[in-house]
C-alpha cells in the first residue's frame, strides 16, 4: 500500500511496514497484523480497550497514528507472556475472575502492566484512579483491582 516505510518493533519483532499515514496503531495492529487482543471499543480515546505499550509505556492505540511509531517498541497482549506460560498480571486477573465478558480485558491488562511501572500506585483508591481510562461495562472493578493488589503484593 502507498504510505511511509517504517520499522516498529511489535511484541520484539521487527517489522518493516509501509503505512498509509491515517493509517491509525490500533488499526494497524488489528487489521493488518491480526494482532486482535487489543480491542476497538469507543475508537476516540474513552474506553482504554485498544491500550497497549508504547516503549513500556501505555497508550490508547486508537489515538495514534501507526507511523508515529517509527523506531517504537510496541507490546501487545500477545505479547505479554512467554510462550506456554501467561505474564503474572494474566494469571492473576484468571485467579481474581476479573472480567465477565472479557472484552475489556487486554486493554485492562496493558494497562495495569504499565501503571505498575510507573510507579505511582501505592493504595487501592490509587490503583482505582491510575486505572480510571480503563472502562468495564461489566462493572469487574473490584475484582480487577484485587488482581492487581495481587501482582503489586
Ligand atoms: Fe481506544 Fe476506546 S478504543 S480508547
Amino acid at each position: 500500500p502507498d504510505g511511509f516505510a517504517v520499522t516498529i518493533t511489535i511484541n520484539g519483532e521487527p517489522r518493516s511496514l509501509t503505512i498509509p499515514p491515517s493509517t491509525t496503531l490500533l488499526d494497524l495492529l488489528r487489521e493488518r497484523l491480526d494482532l486482535t487482543g487489543a480491542k476497538k471499543g469507543c475508537d476516540q480515546g474513552q474506553c482504554g480497550a485498544c491500550t497497549v505499550l508504547v516503549n513500556g509505556r501505555r497508550v490508547n492505540s486508537c489515538l495514534q497514528l501507526a507511523v508515529m511509531n517509527d523506531g517504537a517498541e510496541v507490546t501487545t497482549i500477545e505479547g505479554l507472556g512467554q510462550p506456554g506460560s501467561l505474564h503474572p498480571l494474566q494469571e492473576a486477573f484468571v485467579a481474581h475472575d476479573a472480567f465477565q465478558c472479557g472484552y475489556c480485558t487486554p486493554g485492562q491488562i496493558c494497562s495495569a502492566v504499565g501503571m505498575m511501572s510507573e510507579g505511582h500506585a501505592k493504595t487501592e483508591p490509587e490503583i482505582r484512579e491510575l486505572m480510571s481510562g480503563n472502562l468495564c461495562r461489566c462493572g469487574a472493578y473490584s475484582n480487577i483491582v484485587d488482581a492487581i493488589e495481587d501482582v503489586m503484593g
